[in-house]
């Protein structure tokens, strides 16, 4: 069991069985993109980690990219404008691959999808390593899913608790 702030976690998913979903994933990746080059655009900060492994289990040309998701204020707090932040060539007529550590409700996914909508990309795709069916509130397909899991609050692999057990190499669930 570790501790991180004033939480408890124990020990969920081993690194080992990370390396092999993310194997499969980049497998049906590979099998979807014949013939072209993806772009994968991994979404800072939690998913350094996947982005990391996975494309070093695909084993044909490909683009890879991070951006961030922020949140600036428009004129009420209610009334939030998500921005992405880092992408800097074009998507235009490009298949990408949006890779997540997370979904959870799918706000973030929603936010990413309507705005990669506005690049004329030619496909996207969506890839995470967790999904939490249960907290979904979208009807937007996840094209590559790792682990489905519990609606319970984990860390590590790049996934954090206040900032902290990002560097974990394995996941933890918190104990309740
Ligand atoms: P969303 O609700 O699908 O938009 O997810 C929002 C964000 O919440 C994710 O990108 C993660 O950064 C964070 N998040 C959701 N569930 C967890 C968790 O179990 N552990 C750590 N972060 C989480
Ligand atoms: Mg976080």
């Amino acid at each position: 069991m570790i501790q991180i702030h004033d939480k408890h976690f124990v020990p969920f998913i081993s690194a080992e069985d990370i390396d092999a979903v993310l194997t499969k994933m980049a497998l049906k990746a590979e099998e979807d993109h014949k013939g072209e080059i993806p772009v994968f655009i991994g979404v800072l900060n939690g998913s350094f980690m996947v982005v990391s492994d996975f494309v070093k289990k695909y084993t044909q040309p490909c683009e890879v990219s991070f951006v961030k998701l922020s949140s600036y204020e428009g004129t009420t707090s209610t009334n939030q404008v998500k921005q992405l932040i880092g992408l800097n060539q074009s998507l235009e007529g490009r298949s990408v691959v949006v890779i997540e550590d997370i979904v959870d409700t799918g706000n973030t996914v929603a936010e990413l999808k309507k705005i990669f909508e506005g690049h004329n990309v030619k496909q996207l795709k969506i890839a995470t390593l967790f999904f939490k069916p249960e907290a979904y509130k979208q009807d937007i397909a996840l094209d590559y899913v790792g682990f489905e899991i519990p609606n319970k609050f984990i860390v590590g692999y790049g996934l954090d608790y206040d900032e902290l057990g990002r560097n974990l190499p394995e996941v933890y669930q918190v104990q309740q």
